[in-house]
């Protein structure tokens, strides 16, 4: 059995993947690991982003590391081949439908956030997004031509009672052992799913998590409240698209988009998947320039939830810790090491 399956995807994904791996076989030599084709790389030598083969092994794997998909060269591929439609079908094909993704501020980065440092100095700020829902996923979706001329687009909104309580318990849970208060965002104001999203929230809190103080916040005051004053959440659970656009945004806390990693998880027992929240970033892809810690954090997320070794997470996330505090710094955060020299100063901070 594989514990542990890279794909490394397209862009700057190799090159970050490369580094987690390192760092991998570093801290778990006993680990297994396997590596395949995903995205638009799957796509040119398969004519698929995810074949049958890949998607049995990342749900017959312990854990899954992705690094990015997508990029220009693929724009054209028709619209359910594409690079991100096969992230999208990975993750409902994982049923990892609560995607944790944390936004830290490491006490060496604070001057290298957008905000002051007063402002971020400290922060500890889970977004848990709904992953496998929503306008993501829903139909009718399509586009056509419209007989006065012109086209229509439509993309459709779905969420059940259930695919709203699965996520919002894993959200109520994680808050109980951080500070325990949880923000649910939504659009209830203009949207039936917001206002659907906004009672199942409640009547959870109500029958299982009492002792958790709830608060409801409509999604474009979460985004304002997210950059003027980001320490007053804790756990802030939302849909699939607000949970995307609110996570870049607290990704930007932090110093960079490349800092941020998360963890998709399904029901107990499942393999999760793991993967930076940015993008395959084809403006600095094979020019060695990436910051891999999102990736490598992501790393220390797979150890801790997926494979059950916490201490070797810990290690990791201290190891992140020294070589920062040590002045490792990769471009985007003002620095100028490689990819390879961040993976560098990881392991020798190890
Ligand atoms: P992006 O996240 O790739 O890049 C946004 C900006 O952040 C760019 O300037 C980029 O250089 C920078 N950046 C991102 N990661 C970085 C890192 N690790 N180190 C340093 N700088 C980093 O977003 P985009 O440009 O909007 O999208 C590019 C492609 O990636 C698109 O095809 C998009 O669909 C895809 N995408 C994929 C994922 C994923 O695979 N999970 C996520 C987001 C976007
Ligand atoms: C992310 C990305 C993806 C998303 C795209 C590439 C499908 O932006 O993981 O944040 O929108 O979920
Ligand atoms: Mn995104």
């Amino acid at each position: 059995m594989t514990d542990l399956l890279l794909l490394p995807g397209d862009g700057i994904g190799p090159e970050v993947t490369a580094q987690a791996r390192r760092v991998a076989e570093a801290v778990a030599p006993d680990l297994s690991i396997a590596e395949a084709l995903f995205g638009g790389c799957s796509f040119d030598a398969h004519g698929t982003p995810l074949t049958d083969e890949v998607l049995a092994a990342a749900r017959s794997a312990r854990a899954v590391l992705m690094g990015a998909v997508g990029g220009p060269q693929w724009a054209g591929a028709p619209r359910d081949r594409r690079p991100e439609a096969g992230l999208l079908n990975l993750r409902a094909g994982m049923e990892v439908y609560a995607n944790l993704r944390p936004a830290l501020c490491f006490p060496a980065l604070a001057d290298a956030s957008s905000l002051k440092r007063h402002l971020v100095e400290g922060l500890d700020f889970m977004i848990v997004r709904e992953l496998t829902g929503g306008i993501y996923f829903g139909s009718p979706r399509f586009i056509e031509d419209l007989p006065g001329g012109g086209r229509r687009a439509v993309d459709t909104q779905v969420y059940t009672t259930a695919e709203i309580e699965r996520v919002a318990r894993v959200a109520f849970q994680l808050a109980r052992g951080r500070r325990n208060l949880v923000h649910s965002a939504e659009k209830s104001n203009v949207m039936d799913s917001g206002l659907l999203w906004r009672q199942v929230v409640t009547d959870l809190h109500a029958r299982e998590f009492p002792d958790v103080r709830l608060e409801h916040i409509l999604a474009d005051n979460a985004a304002m409240q997210i950059v003027r004053d980001p320490r007053q959440f804790d756990v802030m659970v939302t849909d699939n698209l607000f949970g995307d656009i609110l996570s870049d945004a607290a990704a930007q806390l932090t110093g960079s988009l490349g800092m941020l990693p998360s963890a998709a998880l399904g029901d107990a027992g499942r393999p999760g998947l793991y993967e930076p929240i940015h993008g395959s970033a084809p403006d600095i892809a094979g020019q060695g320039l990436a910051n891999p810690l999102a990736s490598i954090l992501s790393l220390e997320m797979a150890f801790r939830w997926s494979l059950g070794r916490p201490e070797t997470a810990d290690r990791i996330l201290a190891a992140v810790v020294r070589a920062l505090d040590n002045g490792a710094r990769t471009r985007d955060l003002g620095g100028d090491l490689t990819t390879v020299q961040m993976g560098d100063a990881v392991l020798v901070a190890l």
